[in-house]
């Protein structure tokens, strides 16, 4: 199983938002996908109805409830999600930074290991607390970056802080930046593209980005993935699959090319 880890020094930056279609299309191309938010302000559980609204989530396994009543399955048989829960928003500071050694991520992790083949974490913006929990328990990290003056200083951030965690295990790798919020029409923000495309080692920067677009900020209020906006999934879906076929080879998921053509007539 690969734990991927949406993790940014900033907020705002689109973290969410790519976790829950990342996970979507994931599970949507065929692969077992669990969605983790350990976010304390957390937002995948926010389309939660009933029953799964009340889902003791990440917070009640961390209290000992057992992992299956935790998890809260989805239409997609292949989609699995484990909302944050209910916080002790008492006690939050304590909640948070007791993740920072991974060791409590690396227990969930072992116990989701065969189950998923794909583990997506939802993390706080910033680089400590649980964030620094799953940058010392998970396998790869992907950094979202918004398209704007200054964002790129979250690649250095990001280094530095992996930097320092060799000895974890298993030392997380960055295996990619996304930039996000990427408007087009205006010069700054793609003036900011050009600059990655020209920083960052070709490998680094996915080809597929996330434009600015409004249907995204209509599917995160109601917490639901983009593709399950209407019957007809507005255009900006696709990003998302496409951002999971550019990763698919990277995780190991999928041979680097599939180029066997597949005949039109039987
Ligand atoms: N590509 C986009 N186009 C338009 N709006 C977007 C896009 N991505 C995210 N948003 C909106 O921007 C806001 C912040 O996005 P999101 O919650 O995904 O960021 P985040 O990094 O998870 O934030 P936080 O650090 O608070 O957890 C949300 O209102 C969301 O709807
Ligand atoms: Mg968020």
């Amino acid at each position: 199983m690969r734990v991927l880890g949406i993790v940014s020094p900033k907020g705002g930056v689109g973290k969410t938002t790519l976790a829950l279609n990342l996970a979507y299309a994931l599970a949507t191309r065929g692969w077992r996908t669990a969605l983790l938010d350990v976010d304390p302000q957390g937002g995948v559980g926010l389309s939660l109805v009933g029953r799964a609204r009340e889902a003791p989530g990440f917070a009640g396994w961390r209290a000992g409830i057992p992992l299956e009543s935790c998890l809260v399955p989805t239409r997609n048989t292949r989609l699995t999600l484990l909302p944050v829960g209910a916080i002790p928003w008492g006690n939050v500071v304590t909640w948070s930074s007791s993740l920072a050694d991974g060791v409590e991520l690396w227990r969930l992790i072992e116990a989701l290991q065969g189950r998923q083949d794909v583990l997506l974490i939802d993390t706080p913006s910033g680089l400590l607390g649980p964030t620094l929990g799953v940058i010392r328990s998970a396998t790869d990290l992907l950094l979202p970056v918004q398209a704007e003056p200054l964002s790129l200083r979250a690649i250095p951030q990001l280094l530095e802080v992996l930097a320092t965690q060799q000895d974890s295990r298993p030392s997380a790798r960055l295996l990619g930046v996304v930039l996000t919020m990427l408007r087009f029409r205006e010069e700054t923000p793609l003036s900011v593209a050009q600059e990655a495309w020209e920083l960052l080692p070709e490998r680094l920067l996915l080809e597929a980005f996330v434009p600015r677009d409004p249907s995204l900020v209509v599917a995160s209020a109601k917490g639901v993935p983009v593709g399950l906006l209407g019957r007809r999934p507005p255009p900006v879906t696709t990003v998302f699959d496409r951002i999971a076929q550019e990763l698919e080879p990277r995780l190991g998921l999928a041979e680097e090319s599939d180029d066997e053509a597949i005949p039109l007539v039987d």
